[in-house]
């Protein structure tokens, strides 16, 4: 039997059911986990790369993949054990295969697709940000309909997600991504790569208006977001002070910067929310962790009247366990992918929702394909 006829006959797994093996490698933490009708964590290993890159200042992609290839099965194995799973137990394996750093993406792939082909296991690609949006569902957050708020190194965006087949992208950022000015102040600032999780330390002794660093809200009521120019203002005054010999506290300067950061998100996200009424408000991504973005969000839902909630910290940052919630809603409609599956470094997000690229249907219509 082929891999196809056996995926095509296997039992259906009852809506909501599930047991799957996910699999995450599109930056720089190579990760497996399992996860329960997407839901409960049964495990979740992350082998991060941070230290191998620090010393670079930030990801080097050739590095990653190679620090992938060597990890990969050692934490798809941990992963099993550690959740007390056989390959036999499981209802699908889920892989990200964008976006990310193609290189870095394709040794999950393969290692998901062999995995899924040794065991004739359905297999489910997941879009990175996707994966991020529903991380809060494996600590109790609601279901769908959302408003998420997506703020990574790589990307910042507000998206409208009708149910789990419709995302609209309702803002993104027009430059850098909200990580990524954290990182590159932080840089600047000399401390070490990830910078987020230092600025947020620092930024807790510090003055937050002793500079008054610019907020750029754009044109009209635009959700899009820019953060090039609050980076460039916290670089020309590190530079002025350097060449007046005028010594400014770091903590000022990471509290300042951060509640410009703040700021932006806060008020975009609450338009978001005023332009979907009663719709609960998700933030999430690696700067989701973030100590000030927490308490202002959590301020304006009550000051605004929205619900809101964010994953623990574990769960912000890169995991696989996200990757095997946003999976888990295809699992009962059997959208999944093929073994010829590959890496999309600019997958899109609203396509990969709708089910672009999804090949076989056992118990549902293809959905229309977006044109
Ligand atoms: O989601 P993530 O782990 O990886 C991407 O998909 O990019 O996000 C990593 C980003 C980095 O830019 C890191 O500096 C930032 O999240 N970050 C934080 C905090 N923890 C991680 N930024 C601000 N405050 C934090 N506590
Ligand atoms: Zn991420």
């Amino acid at each position: 039997m082929t891999w196809v006829e056996a995926v095509k006959a296997r039992r259906p797994v009852p809506n909501g059911r599930s047991l799957i093996l996910a699999v995450e490698t599109s930056c720089d933490e190579t990760a497996a986990a399992v996860v329960e009708d997407g839901t409960r964590v049964r495990s979740n290993i992350v082998s991060s790369q941070i230290p191998v890159h620090r010393r670079f200042g930030g990801v080097v992609p050739e590095v990653a993949s190679r620090r992938h290839v060597e990890q990969i099965t050692a934490v798809m194995a941990a992963a099993l054990e550690d959740a007390a799973v056989r390959p036999d137990d499981l209802s699908a394996v889920a892989v990200t295969y964008g976006p990310g750093l193609a290189g870095a993406l394709l040794v999950g792939l393969m290692a998901a697709k062999t995995f899924a082909w040794v065991y004739r296991l359905p297999l489910i690609g997941v879009h990175h940000i996707a994966g991020h949006v529903f991380a809060h569902r494996l600590a109790g957050g609601p279901d769908p309909p959302w408003v998420a708020l997506v703020v990574s190194g790589g990307h910042t965006e507000l998206i409208y997600v009708r149910d789990v087949n419709t995302f609209e992208i309702l803002g993104r950022t027009r430059d850098d991504a909200a990580g990524e000015a954290f990182d590159k102040v932080a840089r600047a600032l000399g401390l070490p790569y990830p910078g987020g999780p230092q600025i947020d330390a620092l930024a807790s002794d510090g003055d937050p208006e002793r500079f008054a660093f610019p907020r750029s809200f754009l044109e009209g009521d635009s959700l899009d977001f820019s953060f090039s120019g609050l980076k460039t203002a916290v670089l020309n005054l590190l530079g002025e002070s350097r060449s007046r010999r005028e010594p400014i506290r770091v903590e000022d300067v990471a509290a300042s910067f951060q509640a410009a950061v703040v700021d932006v998100l806060v008020e975009k996200t609450a338009r978001a929310a005023r332009r979907h009424p009663g719709v609960p408000v998700v933030v999430a991504g690696g700067v989701a962790a973030n100590r000030g973005l927490r308490r202002a969000i959590g301020r304006r839902a009550e000051e605004d009247g929205f619900s809101w909630s964010a994953p623990p910290g574990e769960f912000c940052t890169d995991n696989a366990a996200m990757i095997a919630a946003a999976a888990a809603p295809r699992v009962g409609r059997g959208w999944v992918h093929g073994l010829d599956l590959n890496a999309e470094a600019g997958l899109d997000l609203e396509d990969w929702a709708a089910g672009h690229g999804v090949v076989i249907f056992p118990r549902e219509d293809p959905p229309v394909r977006r044109a």
